[in-house]
């Protein structure tokens, strides 16, 4: 990090996922302080000179580190009841993506993700991914939680009914039989004093899912940024994928449009094509949005002066914060 007055001011949005509601979390309280007690964290670095990679690679480990969230400590588990985590970040200026899929038994996927920005093999999954986590001595670190270890026996009692833990916000009581019940990702992206953007996404995944599925979370569609912009994607990862959501909205602001029109465009379209998920996005000019088609997205953000969120937004809307 350097210590430095930035020459414009810093922007950054966080989120923590996507979902039906915020009742599972603990209510929308404990939610936006869990937040918020993060977005000032990572701002103060912003606001003294870091970088946006600084920044997102410190937001994106401070949200693996909270289980309320599912990436990092707090992953759901898939259908063998192992965790096999993804994150990826892509540095906007560079124009660089890097990414680690199903990645096993470490406590911080974007860490990883970060490590691989200057690799020649910048996407790792599975065996890829473990050996580099060797190479890289990165500690063996066990994510698993007592809620997400009961959750999974509780399907697995009910013969694994439950085809999936989904990624959305929503958590039910491990007795639960919702089988909407879900999860999330999280997400950062910020825009420093520089002006450089960068966005990363981290993920335990839907949860239940079969061995070798891909998220959206290490994939452009999920997260990406240009010199333009950067946005962090959350909700249903195959939905995130068929809209290739993240891609699309920055080349749409590449091509003219603003970052609210863009976003708005594309969660409209989402809508009609009946997508669960919800997004976070920040432009050069310094916007800050947000956009979801599920009923809440767990956003929040500071534009140097103030700061906001999105938890009680209306449904299937979205806003401008700058
Ligand atoms: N959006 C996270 C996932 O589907 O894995």
């Amino acid at each position: 990090m350097t210590a430095q007055t930035p020459k414009l001011t810093p922007k950054l949005i966080i989120h923590g996922g996507a979902g039906s509601s915020l009742q599972g979390k603990g209510g929308v309280a404990t939610v936006r302080t869990a937040l918020y007690a993060i977005l000032d964290e990572v701002y103060a670095l912003l606001a003294e000179g870091g970088s946006a990679k600084d920044a997102v690679i410190l937001g994106c480990r401070l949200l693996e580190s909270n289980p309320l969230f599912n990436a990092g400590v707090g992953s759901v588990l898939q259908s063998d009841g192992q965790i096999r985590m993804s994150a990826s970040l892509m540095d906007g200026t560079a124009q660089r993506f890097s990414g680690a899929i199903n990645v096993m038994r470490i406590e911080h996927p974007i860490e990883m993700a970060a490590k691989l920005q200057s690799e020649r093999d910048r996407v790792l999954s599975d065996e890829g991914a473990a050996n580099f986590a060797r190479e890289l001595a990165l500690p063996v670190f066990n994510p698993l939680t007592d809620k997400r270890l009961n959750e999974w026996l509780q399907d697995r009692q009910n013969d694994f009914e439950r085809t999936m833990a989904n990624v959305v916000a929503e958590e039910q009581p491990a007795s639960s039989d919702d089988p909407e019940a879900g999860r999330g990702t999280i997400g950062v992206v910020a825009l420093d004093g520089n002006g450089e953007i960068v966005a990363g996404t981290s993920t335990g995944g839907k949860g239940f899912e079969r061995i070798g599925r891909v998220s959206d979370s290490a994939m452009p569609a999920g997260n990406y940024a240009t010199k333009v912009a950067g946005i962090s994607c959350t909700g249903i990862g195959e939905d995130i994928i068929d809209e290739c959501f993240a891609a699309k909205v920055v080349i749409r602001v590449t091509d003219g449009m603003t970052l609210a029109a863009a976003m708005e465009k594309s969660i409209a379209e989402s809508t009609a094509n009946k997508r669960d998920l919800g997004a976070i996005a920040i432009d050069a000019t310094g916007s800050i949005c947000w956009g979801k088609t599920s009923e809440v997205v767990l956003a929040a953000y500071h534009d140097g002066t103030t700061k906001g969120d999105s938890l009680e937004a209306e449904p299937v809307s979205m806003s401008v914060a700058v």
